[in-house]
This record gives C-alpha cells, sequence and structure tokens, in this order.
C-alpha cells in the first residue's frame, strides 16, 4: 500500500496506547510520516521500543520516543501524561488504541475475562481522558481518537464481552466529544470501527478456533463483502485523517472501515 507524507500531521504531539504491535504500531508510523512527534506506550516496553526505533530510524531521532504504560492503571496514566510533556513537548492527539479480545460465549465467558476485558478496553479510555484532557488543553486544537471494532455495532453470539466493551467505547466516544465541545476546548472526539485487520490480535482468534492463521484469514475474508482482510495502515490513515486539522468538523461520530460488513 502507497502511503502519502505530506505533512498532514505537521505540529502534532500524539500519544498512541499499544504502539508495540499490530494497529498501534502502524498508527505511530503513519502519524510521524505526517509530521506528528509520537509517544508510543505499552505494557510491552520492549515492542514500544521497537516502533519508536522504527520511527525514528526513518523520520529522524527525536521524532518518537516511548514508555512502558498500563492503559488499566490511572498512576500509568500520570506518568505518560508527564512523558509527554518533557518528551515531546506536550499533547493534541491521544489515541487509546490498546484493546484486547476475550473467549466465551454469554454462557462460559469467565467474569474475570469479562472484567479484564472491560477494564483494558473501555477503563482505558476514562482514565486516559480524565488525565490527558488538561494537558491537550494547553496544545488545542486536539483529537481523541478512540479504537472500537465493528463488533462495537454489530453482535456475535461467541464475543459478548468484547462486544459490550466495543460498544461502550462508541458511546464514551460521543459523551467525551459533547463535553469537550460543549466548554469550547477545540477538542475532538471520535470513533474508530474496524473489521477484520491481519495484526496479532488474530493469533489468538486463530488459536480459539484451532485453525491456521492463513486459514482463518481466508475465512474471514469470505465474510466481508470487499473479499480482503485490511491491512494496518487501512486503519492507520483514517487515524492521520482523524488526528489531523482535515476533520476539524467532525467530532462524536463513528467511522466504519469494514469491507462493506455493516452495508449488509
Ligand atoms: N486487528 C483487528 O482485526 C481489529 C479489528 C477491530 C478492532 N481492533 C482493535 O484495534 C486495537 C488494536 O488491535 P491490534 O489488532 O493491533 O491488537 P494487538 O493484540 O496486535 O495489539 C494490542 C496491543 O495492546 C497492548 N496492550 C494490551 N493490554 C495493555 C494494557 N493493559 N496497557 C497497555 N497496552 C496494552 C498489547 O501489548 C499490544 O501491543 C484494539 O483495541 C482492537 O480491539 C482490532
Amino acid at each position: 500500500m502507497t502511503t502519502n507524507t505530506n505533512g498532514r500531521c505537521h505540529g502534532k504531539l500524539a500519544l498512541v496506547t499499544g504502539g508495540a504491535q499490530g494497529l498501534g504500531r502502524a498508527h505511530c508510523i503513519r502519524l510521524a510520516q505526517e509530521g506528528a512527534r509520537v509517544l508510543v506506550t505499552d505494557i510491552n516496553a520492549d515492542g514500544a521500543s521497537d516502533t519508536a526505533d522504527i520511527v525514528n530510524a526513518e523520520m529522524g531521532a527525536g521524532t518518537a520516543y516511548s514508555i512502558r504504560h498500563d492503559v488499566t492503571d490511572p498512576q500509568s496514566w500520570e506518568a505518560a501524561v508527564d512523558a509527554a510533556r518533557e518528551n515531546i513537548g506536550g499533547l493534541n492527539v491521544l489515541v487509546n488504541n490498546a484493546g484486547i479480545g476475550v473467549p466465551g460465549n454469554i454462557e462460559d465467558c469467565d467474569f474475570g475475562d469479562w472484567q479484564r476485558c472491560f477494564s483494558i478496553n473501555v477503563d482505558s479510555i476514562f482514565h486516559g481522558c480524565q488525565k490527558a484532557l488538561p494537558l491537550m488543553r494547553e496544545h488545542a486544537p486536539g483529537s481523541i481518537v478512540n479504537i472500537s471494532s465493528i463488533a462495537g455495532l454489530i453482535a456475535s453470539d461467541t464475543m459478548p464481552a468484547y462486544n459490550a466493551s466495543k460498544a461502550s467505547v462508541w458511546m464514551l466516544s460521543k459523551s467525551i466529544a459533547l463535553h469537550c465541545a460543549k466548554k469550547n476546548m477545540q477538542i475532538r472526539c471520535n470513533s474508530v470501527h474496524p473489521t477484520f485487520v491481519d495484526t496479532p490480535i488474530l493469533d489468538g482468534t486463530a488459536r480459539s478456533a484451532q485453525l491456521d492463521k492463513d486459514v482463518l484469514l481466508e475465512k474471514l475474508a469470505r465474510q466481508i463483502p470487499l473479499k480482503f482482510v485490511g491491512e494496518p495502515n487501512d486503519i492507520a490513515n483514517a487515524v492521520v485523517y482523524l488526528a489531523s486539522d482535515e476533520s476539524r468538523f467532525m467530532t462524536g461520530a463513528e467511522m466504519k472501515l469494514d469491507g462493506g460488513i455493516s452495508a449488509m
């Protein structure tokens, strides 16, 4: 896939959670390619550091920094906001990307897994926005991009925890958007709803389904009207748009990147 590098995010100061791999790594690289400085955060500190190294090798030293960050922990969020202030000069783009799926239908889903899913997928955004908004206001205009899922809009019998957590992200994003608008903060908030994208998260899906990853990808592609599974940059390019001032009239909205699934 070709990428544009037109400085669309020039001057943006971005914190991306779950940046060690998969979609998070792609968001970091694309935002930096468009001129942003990036703080890569993840509970996997080595992976976050590798992402920062990749960005700095392409865009120059000092473009990206990384820290270990547990998005479920308010104190870890305070440290992440401090790191943004100290290492990238502030904050005006927050990409709440870290997320997990957990197995089980409503009868066999473990309650601990349910709580972990909500903690990482939803509590993270509550804590993150509470801790980040004061600094983001200092560097407005700003944008909060919450990575939900098409599974937040369309249910499946096999993933009640993931469905419910991602639906929460969808509605939470709207409430945050309206609050920021009412307070004239010049901070927007939108949610992104991808369908299947080829990242390590699908390794777990393949294991649960007892399928080779290639077989799983073919099976998933057959469910998508456009007949292919997404690449990380299909989502990262949307994050660039939402982070940039190109989307300045868009807040409280959901962007569906689903190959047509929700049109059926
Ligand atoms: N890949 C897909 O098919 C797909 C589709 C729709 C939505 N999404 C969503 O996109 C986001 C990224 O997914 P991905 O496919 O890149 O997943 P991934 O599993 O490849 O990456 C998730 C990252 O989150 C990090 N993480 C997990 N718990 C954390 C915590 N407590 N604190 C900080 N970081 C933590 C992991 O270390 C990992 O680096 C998730 O929110 C996911 O639900 C993915």
